[in-house]
């Protein structure tokens, strides 16, 4: 698979790469300046990315190609020609363009850049799957004790992309980071809609929006193994999920954790990731119409190399 790392000068996307390309895993496009690029190359002695394919975002033969293809997919929010040919030289538009175009196949990046402005182009040009609406992020949490989950692995959504789901939006996002753990981790999901209530022991409107997204999800996949609302130890802890929740066959046994809100799963995933010492995979996005995936600034050589990985899956699942 061709997958472009939009930030193809930074450091350790050139380390990345590296290794990407000596372990054969995807056919990598490095976007930047080629002289940054290989002299970069050469300072770290990289002697695999001169088989790289390196673009030059000021001079990228097909640019007029994707400024058409930009005004035509953004002409009913008026987007110029002019305002066009200054966003493409902006390489994580021109890396989500050569998606939307089939130049390439999935994109990873954020090294150097938030969150939101890796996500913006990919919204605005790749957009989301048919049938999706909203995009989130999953994340595959290695735990040192194997007690909990799928053996030591737990799936947490959505950590990294929309702040507050509406019901339907949380049934699809459970929906999604089934799919996700499925083509992924590589397990069958167990689902639990988390929350601060189990089966009715708190009444809110922030419960109801949990237990009417489990029921929409049930509709939107009835084979999908689900319940909700539960608390996170009901989800994950066998003895108290039993108590708590007689009769779930989720409870006390989840794999996969939804969370009501981003604040929930971006806190939950840190703290895990710290306090338990977790390995942390992901974010995984999901419900994009291509694979792109978004790292965190303070990401490593290896979160880079596993990222590009799972984007690589994405990519040929898909
Ligand atoms: N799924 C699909 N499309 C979306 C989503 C979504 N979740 N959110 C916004 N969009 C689309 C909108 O529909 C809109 O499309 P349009 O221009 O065709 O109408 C476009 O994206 C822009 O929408 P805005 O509402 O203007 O979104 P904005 O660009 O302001 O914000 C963003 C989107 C950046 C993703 C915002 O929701 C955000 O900042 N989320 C939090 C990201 C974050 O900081 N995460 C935590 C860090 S990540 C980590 O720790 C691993």
């Amino acid at each position: 698979m061709r997958i472009v790392l939009p930030e193809g000068t930074e450091e350790r996307t050139l380390q990345a790469a590296d290794i990407l390309i000596k372990e054969k895993i995807a056919h990598i496009i490095l976007l930047g300046n080629p002289e940054e690029i290989l002299s970069g190359a050469g300072k770290f002695n990289l002697s695999n990315i001169e088989k790289a394919t390196i673009i030059d975002p000021r001079n990228h033969p097909d640019i007029d190609r994707y400024v058409d293809m930009m005004v035509e997919l953004r002409k009913h929010k008026g987007l110029t020609h002019e305002e066009a040919g200054k966003l493409i030289r902006d390489p994580l538009y021109l890396a989500t363009l050569m998606i939307k175009a089939g130049d390439a196949d999935g994109e990873v990046a954020g090294a150097m850049n938030s969150t939101g402005d890796v996500l913006r182009p990919a919204f605005q040009f790749v957009k989301t799957r048919p049938g999706i609406s909203v995009v989130s992020g999953a994340f595959i949490m290695i735990l040192n004790d194997r007690e909990y989950g799928e053996d030591g692995v737990l799936v947490f959504a959505d950590c990294a992309v929309h702040p507050d789901p509406t019901e339907s939006e949380l049934a699809e996002i459970a929906v999604a980071t089934a799919g996700t753990t499925r083509a992924i981790a590589g397990f069958e999901p167990r689902v639990a809609m988390l929350s601060f209530s189990t089966k009715g022991s708190a009444s809110h409107p922030m419960v109801d929006k949990v237990i009417n997204a489990t029921r929409i999800a049930r509709e939107m996949a009835p084979d999908l193994q689900i319940d909700g609302e539960l608390q996170a130890d009901a989800a994950i802890v066998e003895k108290i999920g039993q108590s708590k929740a007689p009769g779930s066959s989720i409870a006390g046994n989840a794999n996969v954790l939804v969370f009501p809100t981003l604040e929930c799963g971006n806190i939950a995933y840190k703290l895990v990731q710290r306090l338990a010492r977790a390995e942390a995979v992901g974010p995984v996005l999901q419900g994009m119409a291509a694979p792109i995936n978004d790292l965190s600034r303070g990401c490593s050589v290896s979160d880079i190399v596993n990222l590009v990985a799972i984007t690589a899956t994405q990519a040929s699942d898909k």
